[in-house]
């Protein structure tokens, strides 16, 4: 019988991507993903250090994955526990310290040596923890078998990793190595199998997504302006995006293909932070308000429908009510379809968090309060603005009310629609009847005559489609 594979994801996407490539090292091994959690023979915590709240969440989990762990050893089904992910990099010993039940312990760029720990966690040495949190010298894409189960409609690719930017609040750099691209002909190979298995909507995934500069052949090496352009052209592809990208690398063809690559979504990511130029200085972010605001009319020059969504961070360290004001002049003046926004958080190890001029918790609560009320009329508007208008809505899984379906318009709302089952995974027009804030709601149209602008459901181009 197949052995059960239960993984609980946290954090960013490109974790999300990395939990279904663990699966894929596992799926030799006879290891089958399962959504219940007391059947499995192995659980891995894939996790997050950004900030204090999701690494603690991290030992609370371990607490109770040990009780289940000894019920289940009672009962002679022994299971084994590993932890992944950026607090395995940056904690590695600390967990193996503080919880014995651990079995394996592995960092983001490690992963593909799987096999072998667990291997070795099941063997003559079981019971002693295995720990591999090194940044070895080759890439775990070089070693990771080919993607065992597809991703459905919408997927992830990971097409660069890691950051050198070391903005001083964070722990990126520590947790996920050296800034590192893939090479585009193994970037183009991975989308054509995931196109052939059912995906048509592609997001590239990188820490700093846009530093991306891969091995394209000879000396040359692509920018992600350059290698959009060349997944734009994989039959069957319909939509992509990418994301998260650093305002310090939006170079001139990556701006363009935003004003000439149809399947290029019209929403971008593009976290600023603050709109102070003296805290940005601080933050080592690398450039000042106006620049932002620069890349950020350059992009709507190229695209005039382009949608916008930011990280902010309030309460850095030294942030006055001054600066604090900045950033809602900032959001203000650039207008975001939605935002994320967060205490700063200070990180052991970063430069930031030895700064003596800690803000208080208090007014960096009241700062969330305002920075978030303002970005929430600013979302609420948006999604209403969508209202009377027939947009495109890939159609991703089953909704809360029976015979409801809720997919992606192109600017990342949610969609909620009455639709059949028969349209997951395809695009379909939707008209929009309500705006919320966080959703929108619409009606299915029916198929019209096809036009350039689609509108019509690509069955042709999913699951099926016999490629
Ligand atoms: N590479 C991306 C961000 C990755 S981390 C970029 O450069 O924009 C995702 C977000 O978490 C950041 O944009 C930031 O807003 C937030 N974040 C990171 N470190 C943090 C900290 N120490 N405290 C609070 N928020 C933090
Ligand atoms: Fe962190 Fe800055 Fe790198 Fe983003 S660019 S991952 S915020 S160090
Ligand atoms: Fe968290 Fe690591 Fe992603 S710290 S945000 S999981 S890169």
């Amino acid at each position: 019988m197949a052995k059960q594979l239960f993984i609980k994801t946290y954090g960013c996407q490109m974790n999300v991507y990395d939990s279904t490539r663990m699966a894929d090292t596992l799926a030799p091994l006879g290891y089958a993903v399962t959504d219940r959690l007391e059947d499995a023979d192995l659980v891995i915590l894939n996790t997050c250090h950004i900030r204090e709240k999701a690494s603690e969440k991290v030992f609370s989990e371990l607490g109770r994955l040990r009780r289940l762990k000894q019920a289940k050893a009672a009962r002679g089904a022994p299971m084994l526990i590993g932890v992944a992910g950026c607090v395995a990099q940056a904690e590695g010993e600390e967990i193996v310290r503080r919880a014995p039940q651990v079995d394996l312990v592995f960092g983001p760029q490690t992963y593909h040596r799987l096999p072998e720990m667990v291997r070795r966690a099941l063997g003559p040495e079981a019971g002693r923890p295995v720990l591999d949190t090194e940044f070895p010298t080759e890439s775990k894409f070089d070693h990771l078998p080919e993607e065992a189960s597809p991703q459905g409609a919408a997927g992830f690719l990971s097409i660069q990793e890691g950051c050198d930017k070391f903005c001083t609040f964070c722990v990126v750099p520590y947790t996920r190595g050296a800034e590192f691209s893939r090479p585009a002909a193994e970037i183009v190979a991975e989308a054509e199998r995931m196109v052939s298995a059912g995906t048509i909507e592609i997001t590239l995934l990188g820490q700093n997504v846009n530093a991306y500069h891969g091995e394209a052949g000879g000396a040359a090496t692509w920018g992600l302006g350059r290698l959009i352009r060349r997944l734009a052209r994989i039959d069957g592809l319909r939509r992509l995006r990418y994301t998260t990208s650093h305002p310090a690398d939006m170079d001139a063809e990556l701006i363009e293909a935003h004003g000439d690559v149809a399947e290029l979504m019209p929403y971008l990511h593009l976290p600023v932070q603050s709109g102070s130029d003296r805290i940005l200085r601080a933050m080592n972010r690398r450039h000042g308000a106006a620049d932002y605001l620069d890349i950020v009319a350059r992009l709507r020059r190229a695209r005039p429908d382009l949608a916008l969504s930011s990280d902010f961070i309030v309460g850095f360290p030294g942030e006055t009510d001054q600066d604090f004001a900045q950033t809602l002049r900032l959001v203000t003046e650039v207008g975001y379809a939605q935002a994320y926004s967060f205490k700063y958080s200070p990180r052991p190890g970063t430069p930031a968090a030895d700064q003596p001029d800690q803000v208080p918790e208090a007014v960096k609560d009241e700062r969330l309060a305002m920075l978030q009320t303002l970005l929430n009329e600013q979302q609420t508007a948006f999604n209403r603005a969508s209202v009377g208008r027939v947009v495109e809505v890939l159609f991703e899984r089953a909704g809360r009310g029976a015979g409801q379906l809720v997919g992606r318009s192109p600017h990342m709302q949610a969609v909620h629609a009455a639709a059949p089952s028969a349209l997951l995974g395809r695009l379909v027009p939707v008209e929009i009847e309500a705006g919320h804030a966080n959703s929108l709601a619409g009606r299915v149209v029916e198929a019209r005559a096809p036009g350039p602008a689609g509108g019509i459901p690509v069955g042709a181009a999913t699951a099926g489609a016999g490629r």
